[in-house]
């Protein structure tokens, strides 16, 4: 198998700004949405133009959620810009996925939110047809997913997890024996594959193996089916966040995920990858300036002001509304929560916090969590300040944690809450989620 270098891209949630993205109702939707929308465009312009300047590979590959949410005249531009960078000497994949189609499409015009016209299912393959499908050895044109030979001795395998009228995220038994097929003439034809699908295969993070729209359904089926077939790498997105991790099916072969963030929100990363023979080397990209009135902030500082803007208003929405005492009891969480240290947490429960955690406030704690975890690399590890404080808050709640742990356990693999969680805020894989070489070969 001849290398292959290439960029990989995913997420971009490209919107058509001249839709409209200003306004009340537009200030309101953004107080919870983790990455931008009326700056969406530019952003992918700016990037576009890196990669077309970059003469070293020739290939792009994008693993949905292409459009912000469906809206046809998005489709429509964000074509242009894939048009430009094929002009420019790049062969494109792209797979769609569930925010491609049928989606609630939408605008904000006025101060109001109006709905624009969105795009069916069906007319995804003809809009996409230059950047995949018609190069296709084989296409399922049920589920849009396809095959085809990115060079010597190496085929990519397009799985469209995200098709009309099924549950999202998961592969029915039909497109199991479709890609059973696929993978079949590939060995017949000495082909190496590696796969594309807009869903994790493997949980990200240790917890998202509890959250049902974090990976695909059933991934542990899926992730030793790609494995068991002889495919060792897989490029997923969808969950907005770095993160690379390994499988070992039962047969004792390993299926490596490479999860990459959202283009258009923190961490705001894509990725330049090598695949050969004996491994894959990844290198993550930030974001560079696209030209919008930052404040006088970093690019990435710009980016994560949004997330974290949006996990403090999520954490807050939880706390609003209802009746009555049930009113009365969350206005009052709320306020507690918004005011709170860590270290008051600790008297609470009960627990020495370090002292150069116990001043800062709980819920800006939280916020930077949540960004280090889906930044990859995830800080936290043990004996920082922060994973100590957590570990002995679990053991203070171990009388909850074992009472919720069995009705989490499913298909007899058992739940260990405390080590999910505790993996889940620090990197304790060994390697890095952003720039990492890995073995391949069996
Ligand atoms: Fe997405
Ligand atoms: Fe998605």
């Amino acid at each position: 198998m001849k290398n292959l270098s290439f960029y990989l891209v995913t997420d971009t949630h490209y919107f058509e700004s001249s839709l409209g993205a200003s306004g009340k109702a537009y200030d309101e939707y953004m107080k919870r949405e983790q990455y931008f929308m009326a700056e969406s465009s530019d952003i992918v312009k700016t990037v576009f133009e890196k990669i077309a300047a970059d003469k070293s590979t020739d290939t792009v590959i994008i693993p949905g959620d292409l459009s912000k949410n469906g809206e046809f005249e998005s489709h429509k531009s964000f074509i242009k810009e894939l048009n430009k960078l094929k002009e420019s000497g790049k062969k494109i994949y792209v797979i769609t996925a569930g925010h491609d189609f049928n989606e609630y499409s939408r605008a904000f015009v006025n101060d109001e939110c109006i709905k624009v016209e969105g795009t069916p299912f069906t007319e995804l393959y003809n809009l996409y047809y230059d950047f995949g499908y018609s190069q296709a050895l084989a296409v399922d044109k049920r589920t849009l997913s396809y095959v085809t030979q990115v060079s010597d001795g190496l085929r990519l395998l397009a799985i469209n997890c995200d098709s009309e009228g099924k549950r999202k995220g998961t592969i029915d038994d039909e497109l199991y024996a479709w890609m059973q097929e696929q993978l079949d003439d590939a060995k017949k034809a000495d082909c190496k594959v590696f796969a594309i699908c807009h869903y994790p295969v493997i949980p990200p993070v240790p917890v998202f193996d509890l959250v049902g729209d974090a990976k695909l359904y059933d991934w542990r089926k899926a992730a030793s089916f790609l494995a068991d077939n002889g495919v060792e790498v897989v490029l997923t997105g969808h969950m907005h966040i770095q993160s690379i991790n390994e499988y070992v099916s039962e047969k004792g072969n390993k299926l490596i995920d490479i999860c990459t963030s959202c283009l258009v929100g923190s961490p705001a990363k894509y990725r330049k990858i090598n695949l050969s023979d004996s491994s894959v080397k990844v290198e993550s990209i930030d974001v560079p300036d696209f030209g919008a009135d930052m404040k006088g902030l970093p690019v990435n500082e710009f980016f994560d002001n949004q997330f974290r803007y949006s996990i403090v208003n999520r954490i807050n929405g939880m706390l609003s509304g209802g009746k009555g005492f049930g009113k009365f009891a969350k206005k009052t969480g709320k306020k507690i929560l918004n005011k709170i240290t860590v270290g008051g947490i600790g008297r609470i429960l009960c627990i020495k916090v370090d002292k150069s955690i116990k001043k800062v406030k709980f819920i800006d704690l939280a916020g930077d969590i949540g960004i280090a975890i889906f930044s990859g690399d995830a800080a936290y590890t043990e004996g920082t300040p922060v994973y100590n404080a957590f570990s002995k808050a679990l053991k203070r709640l171990n009388f909850i944690i074992k009472k919720v742990e069995p009705k989490l356990s499913k298909n007899g693999v058992e739940v260990n809450l405390n080590k999910m969680l505790l993996n889940t805020i620090g990197n304790n894989k060994g390697y890095s989620d952003n720039n990492a070489e890995i073995k391949l070969g069996r």
